[in-house]
């Protein structure tokens, strides 16, 4: 069972009309839809925006289903002069650039307890999904992905986020996943399109860009789906 975690319907809309055999299911308020994509066995669920709705998601899915693999697909502004609307980022490990207890000694997106600051993404999953991304003739970038609760338009603050983790996307689930599946010995792996700048023009570009890097992101996510 591969697991499939998207924010936004916008996101999901295209996986979910293309699963056979289609089952659903509410758990923790979360829709699950069970069925066949390419004759593997999915799961694929809209978790809603932000790191708790996306760590409830993760952790319900993970109980209910098993899955041997779970796949953070969507959209995300970029960090990186690499990645420019439309491309592909896919994951190495991911970080919440919002965790903080910096203040008692701490480094900053240290996770205390598990003691850990990023979240190393299934190698083999993130293989396979840049060679997807080729198959499309998709522009991939593999790195950091950092997430917290906030949408990222201001040039500042994506400098330091990229400047502190080493960060070449940000979005705003990817991390709460990463950091379940990582508690649950789970493989993970998060795979992004970019739909804007992350700067001062976010606002103008995602609305205009959101519904072709949710297309983009699909189009990558079907092909590698098909390959395992
Ligand atoms: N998802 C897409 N663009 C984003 C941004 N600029 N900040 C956070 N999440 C995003």
């Amino acid at each position: 069972m591969i697991g499939i975690i998207c924010a936004m319907k916008i996101e999901a809309d295209a996986i979910r009309a293309s699963l056979i055999d289609a089952e659903t299911q509410t758990v923790s308020g979360v829709e699950f839809v069970r069925g066949k994509l390419h004759g593997k066995d999915v799961v694929l669920a809209v978790c809603g925006i932000g790191k708790v709705f996306a760590a409830i998601c993760t952790e319900a899915m993970i109980l209910t289903y098993a899955p041997s693999l779970i796949i953070n697909s969507g959209v995300a502004g970029t960090l990186s002069e690499e990645l420019t609307i439309g491309d592909i980022a896919v994951s190495s490990a991911l970080v919440q650039h919002d965790m903080d207890t910096s203040p008692i000694g701490d480094p900053r997106g240290l996770i205390s307890g598990i003691n850990k600051i990023f979240f190393e993404a299934d190698p083999s999953a993130a293989n396979g999904i840049e060679r997807a991304a080729a198959t499309v003739g998709a522009h991939c970038v593999r790195g950091v992905i950092a997430s917290g609760d906030q949408f990222m338009s201001d040039a500042a603050k994506k400098a330091w986020i990229a400047k502190e983790f080493g960060a070449i996307a940000c979005e705003m689930e990817g991390a709460a996943v990463a950091h379940v599946a990582f508690v649950n010995s789970t493989p993970f792996v998060v795979l992004r399109a970019i739909s804007d700048s992350a700067t001062g023009d976010a606002q103008m570009e995602y609305p205009k860009f959101v519904a072709m890097a949710a297309a983009r992101s699909h189009a990558i996510l079907d092909k590698f789906i098909e390959s395992v």
